[in-house]
């Protein structure tokens, strides 16, 4: 018999807490076999998953606890037309995990096999796409129904912001942000899109649980800035990929350091060498590193990106040089729940 005692292994590793919001919002601390994400186990239902005891077996005990893990699980699945699908996050907000996201999609873009690259702005509550990309028009609906991307400079770009009123704020619980999710998702016409970047919202939360859960994802991509608090998070992040099975592709360093114009001189406002040092310990590769650069920020405000509006900056050059890498770790650590990169 299982005794009664209940331990509830690694919910919090690292202090890295991956519940669904409607748990959260009701402070709901009893969990369920819904949130265990591979890795994570929350069910509770007066089993002991610790070191054998009671006449259980270890091998007995990893088969419960694997069953366990499986039960309520979603299933991953590809999105429909798309080959690779790359996510772009960290774990915290204003790093320039947007900025990134449409700047590599562009870089992609403009590489030798000219792959078809879509966007999808997975930020329901902060969507950035619109206005980086310049787009205002609403997607049309193809005789399935299914949403026809927007195509802008060159990409099928689909965001919860052109759904909505641009004003207005999306103030939804989580099972609807989750059916937007799945809409944007597997509701989009994105045949013939050879790699699917998604830009995700800050944190290691729902939207980031739900994409590994239910898309066979390549892998993602951590945007951190060089400080400790980013770090910390961009860490979390990384972490959370890990437990959810999904590749890291590589780390990207933002803001960097700020070149003065006038004079020169390199200021590094948010120190220096974190990213190095998190790749390190991580055992992942920097993709590569942007400077603070106020033409970056000017360009994404603008609707025409840097990669496009200053095509011949050394930052532009870098994220031509981000893109190749990104390019160079697909093709040589291929999904195994992706299609194979044929381009
Ligand atoms: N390297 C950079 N230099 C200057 N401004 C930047 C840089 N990266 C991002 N920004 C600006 O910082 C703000 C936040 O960036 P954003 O990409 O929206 O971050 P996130 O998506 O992580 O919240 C935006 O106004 C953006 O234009
Ligand atoms: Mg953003």
């Amino acid at each position: 018999m299982p005794p009664s005692s209940l331990l509830l292994p690694c919910l919090a590793t690292r202090g890295l807490m991956v519940t669904r919001g409607l748990m959260a919002t009701k402070g709901l601390m009893a969990t369920r076999g819904l949130m265990a994400s591979r890795g994570l186990l929350v069910e509770a239902r007066g089993f002991h998953l610790g070191p054998s005891c009671c006449g259980w077996k270890d091998e007995e005990l990893k088969k419960r606890q694997t069953d366990l893990m499986k039960r309520g699980l979603p299933t991953r699945r590809r999105i429909e037309g798309v080959g690779q699908v790359v996510v772009v996050a960290s774990g915290k907000g204003g790093v320039g995990k947007s900025t990134t996201a449409v700047n590599l999609a562009l870089a992609l873009a403009s590489t030798k096999g000219k792959p078809k690259v879509g966007l999808l702005d997975a930020d329901i509550f902060g969507p950035s796409l619109p206005t980086m990309m310049g787009i205002s028009e609403q997607p049309l609906l193809d005789s399935r129904d299914k949403m026809l991307p927007v195509e802008s400079l060159g990409l099928a770009c689909m965001s919860m912001g052109l759904l909505v009123d641009p004003k207005a704020a999306v103030v939804w619980r989580g099972p609807m942000v989750m059916g937007a999710l799945d809409k944007l998702v597997h509701g989009t016409a994105w045949e013939g899109t050879d790699i699917l970047v998604v830009d995700t919202p800050p944190g290691t939360g729902d939207i980031h649980l739900s994409l590994a859960q239910t898309v066979h994802l390549a892998g993602a991509v951590i945007v951190s800035t060089p400080q400790k608090v980013a770090l910390a998070d961009a860490r979390k992040g990384v972490d959370m990929f890990r437990k959810m099975e999904v590749p890291i592709l590589g780390l990207v360093e933002n803001m960097s350091g700020f070149l003065c114009p006038s004079c020169g001189t390199v200021t590094r406002v948010f120190g220096e060498g974190g990213v190095e040092e998190l790749a390190v310990e991580e055992g992942v590769e920097v993709l590569g590193g942007l400077p603070l650069d106020p033409q970056l920020m000017a360009a994404s405000d603008s609707g025409r990106p840097l990669l496009l509006s200053h095509p011949g900056s050394p930052v532009a050059a870098e994220l031509r040089r981000i893109a190749a890498n990104l390019l160079a770790t697909l093709h040589s650590t291929p999904s195994p729940t992706s299609n194979p990169v044929s381009w």
